[in-house]
């Protein structure tokens, strides 16, 4: 091995793990490169304390920098974050998590130009008068190109943009109405979006990005999303990929103190019809949510790997599957600390890693699940 080959292994070894903290070994994003992937996570840009909160946390980065290829900011980027009024940017604090990727060579993907959903609109927005007729259209069109076009020119270096974000609703598979959508009409917003994404990042990676499932319960769902890819196909409307967030875990009435009834079947129809009208499949979110597993640690930190190698095997079996972000690496910075809490108040486990900052099974049914994976260009 020549010295320049050296160097490239031992870099591919994690610093903390060089450091005897942590098992030796590749890292992550070395695991998944090695078979034509990208791994990496989201992050908050926050201060330690706020449940973001994490890129001010010297530990936590360490995490980030040595298991992460890319970065996607959590919250930062969308509009409720981003556009305090219909005039203003605020693009401080992911500026800071597009600096430190920077600073350490790790890629950015973009999360999200459009969040379709009226629950996620800042209130000025979802109160704006856009006025009917085609004044209206036009200023609604007007408001979403500058916002697009603004954000893509503002980080160049992203790659990947996660353009649409949650359209359909779970219920009836439905496209979700909002205030822009109401003037111009819901399948010519979302095509305007991605046509805007492509016109100012022609080679970035465009997604369309959504939560239904593998687990019971997704049905509809699923066939929401699979006509919404079929319309853009139509339309000629430029969709690179399919988002799959990945929150596995789902609560699931009809099977209380489990992570759901994964769906292997069906599950694998879907993924066989989005990716047979050309998508590709990124796993954009995952985490595993214990809420409703029992209390004991290693109960739960089993189930989970085990889950988390069963889904992961299934999704790298598609050659499609190009990219697999973590929605935290974790456990304390998880959003699902908050969301759906446990009830027996106990911290959930849903990430990589433990609140020491040491690798659990998750981490390793991850990294085997790498191993295990076919090779992709
Ligand atoms: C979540 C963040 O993790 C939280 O911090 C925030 O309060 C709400 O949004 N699907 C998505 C993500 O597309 O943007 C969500 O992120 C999680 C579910």
């Amino acid at each position: 091995m020549g010295l320049g080959a050296a160097a490239a292994a031992a870099s591919a070894v994690p610093a903390l793990a060089q450091a005897g903290e942590r098992p030796l070994g590749p890292s992550l994003s070395a695991l998944a490169k090695a078979k034509g992937v990208r791994f990496g996570s989201a992050v908050g840009a926050g201060k330690p304390g706020s449940l973001t909160g994490s890129l001010e946390d010297p530990r936590y980065r360490q995490v980030l920098i040595d298991e992460c290829g890319v970065l996607v900011p959590e919250n930062e980027l969308k509009w409720y974050a981003l556009r305090p009024d219909a005039k203003a940017f605020a693009f401080e604090r992911a500026d800071r998590i597009a600096a430190f990727a920077k600073a350490h060579d790790i890629a950015l993907r973009g999360h999200t130009l459009l969040w379709h959903h009226p629950k996620w609109f800042p209130a000025w927005l979802n109160h704006y008068d856009f006025g009917s007729g085609p004044a209206g259209k036009a200023e609604a069109q007007a408001m979403l190109v500058s916002h697009i076009a603004k954000v893509i020119k503002h980080y160049p270096q992203i790659d990947s943009w996660d353009v649409v974000n949650e359209t359909i609703d779970p219920q009836d598979g439905s496209i979700r109405r909002t205030v822009l959508s109401d003037v111009m009409g819901q399948e010519a917003t979302l095509d305007v979006a991605f046509q805007t994404a492509r016109a100012f990042a022609p080679k970035a990676r465009l997604v369309y990005n959504d939560y239904m499932g593998w687990e019971a319960g997704n049905e509809a769902h699923r066939a929401g999303v699979l006509k919404l890819l079929e319309g853009f196909r139509k339309r000629g409307t430029p969709v690179d990929a399919l988002g799959v967030q990945s929150h596995l875990g789902t609560e699931d009435p009809a099977a209380p103190g489990s992570l759901g009834r994964p769906q292997d079947k069906p599950w694998r129809a879907f993924l066989d019809e989005a990716t047979g009208m050309g998508y590709d499949l990124l796993i954009t979110e995952f985490d595993v949510n214990d809420r409703d597993l029992p209390g004991d640690v290693a109960t739960r930190d089993t189930a989970g790997a085990s889950v988390a190698k069963a889904y992961l095997d299934l999704m790298l079996d598609y050659r499609q599957t190009k990219e697999v972000l973590a929605w935290g690496m974790v456990d304390k910075y998880s959003w699902l600390q908050n969301f759906t809490p446990r009830k027996d108040g106990l911290p959930k486990r849903a990430t990589l890693y433990d609140d020491a900052y040491k690798p659990k099974p998750m981490r390793e049914a991850v990294a085997a699940a790498f191993r295990a994976a076919p090779v992709r260009t």
